[in-house]
C-alpha cells in the first residue's frame, strides 16, 4: 500500500485543483486502522476514531466501510456520524462541558454517551434511572501529552470528574440506580510513553470493583505519530501486549470480562494529510529570507498555536540547493510555519507542502482576514476526488444578514 503520497501526485492535484488544498490519502488511513486492529486481535477492543480530528464525511464513510466506530465531541459530531451511516451502536459522545439538553439529544439518538460532570451525571440519572445505560469520563489526575494545552488528564485539567471525588459519583450513581456501563480517561494527545497509558489503567483498577454492572473500560486516545524525521511513536504492539497483561493480573472482580475501547484521532489521519500551498512572495532582509504562502493560521494553526512542528517539502524543487527560509503565511498577525527551515531553493509560485497535515488542520481552519478555506481532495485507489470546494466569496456573505 502507498502509505505516502507521491511529489508527482501532490503536483498534479495542485494543478488540477488549485492551491491552498488539503489532500488525504485513504490509503494511509486504512494502514493505520488495520495496524490497530491487527495489534489488538487477540483483545476484545474496539477502536472509535476521534473525529474532531477531521469531519469530512467522505473520511467519515471511510472509517465505516472499514470497520471502525466513531467518537465525537459534539452533537453536530453526532449527527455528522449517523448522516455518514454509522448504526448507533457505532456512535460514542464523549461530552465536555455541556448543557443537559445536548445530553437529551444524544440519549434520544440511542448512541453510547460519556458523561463529564457529577451534576449532569445527576440528572441524567433523576431523568433516566437505570434505563440507559452510559458512561462516565474521569479524570485520572495524570499529567502526559506532548503540549500543556493538549494534556488533559492532570489535576488541573477541566476534563473529566477527578477520580479524588469517586465518592461523590458513588453517591449519585446509587441514589438514582444509575446504570454505569463505561469508565472513561483520556490522558492527553501526544503520548509516546505505554507507562502511561497502563498509568491510567492502573488507576481505574482500584476504581472497576465499585461498579457492578461495568462493561467497557475506555481509555481514550492520544497516540503519537512521527512529525519529524526519527520521531519516536507509540509502539502499539507494545501497548497492546501491556493492555492485555494488565487486564489478565486484573480480571473484572464482577466476573464479566471488560471490553476495551480506544479512541484515536492523530494515529488514524495525521500522517494521511498534507497541505499544499504556494509560494506568494519572498522578502529578503538582513537577517532572514521570508517565504510567504498563501496560507496562515486560519488554515493550519498548530504551529502557532501549539508550537507544532510540520515538516515541509518545497516539491517545485525537490533537488535545488539548501537555504535557510522562515516560513509564514499571508495572514496580517505573525502566522510563522517555521523559523530559520533548511528547505530546497523556493522561487516564487513553488509549491511548499505540509505533512502531517490530516489531524486538526482543516478541521481548526478559519475565514480570519477573510480568506477562503482551502478545498479538500481524497486520493482512493490512486484517483482524485474533490471532497470540498474551496470556499467562494459568496461564503463569506453566507449567514450575514445585511441590515443596513
Ligand atoms: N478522545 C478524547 C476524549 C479527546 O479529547 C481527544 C482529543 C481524542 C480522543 C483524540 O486524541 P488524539 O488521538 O487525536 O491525540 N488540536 C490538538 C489536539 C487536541 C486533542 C483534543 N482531544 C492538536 O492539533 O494537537
Amino acid at each position: 500500500m502507498a502509505s505516502q503520497l507521491s511529489n508527482q501526485q501532490l503536483s498534479a492535484i495542485a494543478q488540477q485543483f488549485g492551491t491552498p488544498t488539503y489532500v488525504y490519502n485513504a490509503d494511509k488511513i486504512i494502514e493505520q486502522y488495520q495496524t490497530l486492529t491487527t495489534a489488538f486481535t487477540q483483545q476484545n477492543v474496539r477502536i472509535f476514531y476521534a473525529c474532531k480530528a477531521l469531519t469530512n464525511i467522505n473520511i467519515l464513510k471511510l472509517i465505516k466501510n472499514i470497520g471502525g466506530n466513531v467518537d465525537c465531541s459534539s452533537i453536530n459530531e453526532v449527527k455528522l456520524a449517523l448522516h455518514a451511516g454509522f448504526e448507533p451502536s457505532r456512535v460514542l459522545y464523549t461530552s465536555n462541558g455541556i448543557t443537559f439538553n445536548e445530553i437529551e439529544e444524544a440519549q434520544s439518538l440511542g448512541i453510547h454517551i460519556n458523561i463529564d460532570s457529577l451534576s449532569n451525571l445527576e440528572k441524567f440519572g433523576k431523568k433516566y434511572g437505570h434505563s440507559y445505560p452510559v458512561g462516565i469520563r474521569l479524570r485520572p489526575n495524570i499529567m502526559a501529552g506532548g503540549n500543556l494545552k493538549i494534556s488533559t488528564g492532570h489535576d488541573k485539567s477541566k476534563f473529566g470528574i477527578p477520580v479524588d471525588q469517586i465518592d461523590e459519583v458513588l453517591k449519585v450513581v446509587a441514589d438514582n440506580n444509575i446504570f454505569i456501563k463505561n469508565l472513561h480517561i483520556h490522558t492527553g494527545s501526544e503520548i509516546k510513553d505505554v507507562a502511561v497509558f497502563v498509568k491510567g489503567i492502573e488507576v481505574l483498577f482500584d476504581i472497576i470493583p465499585l461498579f457492578k454492572e461495568l462493561e467497557v473500560i475506555d481509555l481514550g486516545g492520544g497516540f503519537k505519530v512521527p512529525y519529524k524525521q526519527d520521531d519516536a511513536e507509540t509502539d502499539i504492539n507494545l501497548l497492546a501486549q501491556e493492555v492485555g497483561k494488565a487486564f489478565e493480573n486484573h480480571p473484572n472482580p464482577n466476573g464479566k470480562p471488560l471490553q476495551v475501547w480506544f479512541e484515536p484521532g492523530k494515529y488514524l489521519v495525521s500522517e494521511a494529510g498534507y497541505l499544499i500551498t504556494e509560494v506568494s512572495v519572498l522578502k529578503t532582509t538582513k537577517t532572514t529570507t521570508f517565504a510567504s504562502v498563501n496560507s496562515g493560521f486560519n488554515h493550519l494553526i498548530r504551529p502557532m498555536f501549539y508550537d507544532a512542528y510540520h515538516k515541509i517539502t518545497n516539491i517545485s524543487n525537490p533537488e535545488g540547493e539548501e537555504q535557510v527560509y522562515t516560513v509564514t503565511g499571508n495572514i496580517c498577525e505573525t502566522d510563522t510555519f517555521a523559523t530559520d527551515r533548511t528547505l530546497n531553493e523556493i522561487s516564487e509560485g513553488d509549491l511548499l507542502v505540509f505533512a502531517n497535515a490530516g489531524a486538526y488542520g482543516f478541521e481548526m481552519s478559519s475565514n480570519f482576514n477573510s480568506r477562503y478555506k482551502p478545498a479538500e481532495v481524497l486520493v482512493k485507489e490512486g484517483e482524485f476526488h474533490l471532497i470540498r470546494r474551496r470556499d467562494t466569496f459568496e461564503d463569506l456573505l453566507r449567514n450575514q444578514l445585511e441590515v443596513l
